[in-house]
């Protein structure tokens, strides 16, 4: 087995409204990263997939549960001494306004992280920005401009390569390409894929794009109100999922071949709008939209069983009880 870089265990983070309500954001989230892998997190708006990565680099301190990254609790033991001072856990977010500055020259955004992490002369910080761009493909020229003068794609790697001069070991990708132009976007994930072959990074690429992680996911899982739905190799994902909402989400895809559209499940309509956070619905909180729905998921909600090898499903259909009571329904 390889080394687990990141331990989420039964991860909250919860958001008191002030008038007595709560958004559960992120409602006991269980999940691990493999080093050097691609674990794919995804979901729709505003199911809790940012409030993860914002919870994960400290941004957000949790309500309660685990973030063990190479072994420590960074809840419990404080996020600064890895994240500040070492840089090894880097986030890049969907629009890269926001970690580079408008009113300054690309080298002076990079320039932060350096002078941050490394007492560097000025000859040699500008030697790193170069080739820090050069890794990401773009001209080490690219140092003298303003970020508007570079197009959307070209922006987002200089995020990456912002994000590289720490020389981290794990990056999480928040929707990194959903901002940008379709045609532009498959330069963005390449960069990224080779970057991670050449640097063996481990990243957690969240995105609403399932049909993304078909090609970049090493794992995929499936996150809804919070919680998650289902987790598995890319592959089994694809090929065999078993959560009725990773199901409907499948089956709503569009794909390139007709043996794609073969292996497809059939063409489940979505029920109903995702609920509130602040209100979700008892038991199962995937009820209210399930087509498979038993009198068992409006009031106890289900935990994820391991079905097979690092396949783990969320329902109530896939636990003991749930087999039973769908046997005896074939029975009637
Ligand atoms: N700072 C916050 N205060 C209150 N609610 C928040 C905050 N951040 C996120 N939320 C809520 O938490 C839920 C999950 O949001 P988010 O993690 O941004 O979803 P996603 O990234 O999957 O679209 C949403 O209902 C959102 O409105
Ligand atoms: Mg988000």
């Amino acid at each position: 087995m390889p080394e687990k870089i990141l331990e989420i265990k039964d991860l909250k983070k919860y958001f008191p409204l002030g008038n007595g309500q709560t958004v559960k954001a992120v409602d006991g989230v269980s999940m691990d990263l493999y080093k050097g892998e691609t674990l794919g997190l995804v979901g729709e708006s505003g199911c809790g997939k940012s409030t993860i990565a914002y919870t994960v680099v400290g941004m957000y301190g949790a309500t309660d549960g685990e973030v063990c990254y190479k072994g420590t609790d960074l809840v419990k033991k404080g996020y600064k001494r890895t994240l500040r001072q070492k840089g090894e856990i880097q986030i890049v977010f969907q629009d890269p306004g926001s970690s580079l500055n408008a009113r300054r020259t690309i080298e002076k955004s990079m320039q932060v992280p350096l002078d941050i992490h490394d007492k560097m002369s000025k000859e040699k910080k500008q030697a790193r920005i170069e080739s820090l761009l050069e890794e990401v493909g773009l001209p080490k020229e690219y140092k003298n401009k303003m970020p508007r003068n570079i197009g959307g794609g070209e922006r987002q790697l200089v995020s990456v390569a912002r994000a590289l001069a720490t020389n981290p070991e794990l990056i999480i990708l928040d929707e990194p390409t959903s901002a940008l132009d379709v045609s532009v976007q498959a330069k963005v994930i390449n960069t990224l894929i080779e970057l991670q072959k050449e640097l063996e990074l481990s990243y957690l690429f969240i995105t609403h794009d399932l049909s993304l992680m078909r090609n970049v996911a090493t794992r995929v899982a499936i996150l809804y109100l919070g919680r998650l739905c289902e987790l598995a190799p890319t592959k089994e994902f694809f090929d065999a999922p078993l959560h009725p909402y990773t199901q409907m989400l499948l089956s709503s895809i569009p794909v390139a071949t007709e043996e794609e559209e073969a292996m497809k499940p059939e063409q489940i309509t979505s029920q109903g709008e995702i609920p509130s956070p602040v209100n979700a619905p008892s038991g199962c909180t995937f009820h209210t939209r399930c087509r498979d729905c038993m009198d068992i998921c409006k009031v106890e909600a289900p935990t994820m069983t391991e079905i097979g090898p690092e396949h783990f499903v969320c329902c109530h259909k896939f636990a003991k009880h749930g087999l039973e009571e769908q046997k005896e329904a074939q029975e009637e």
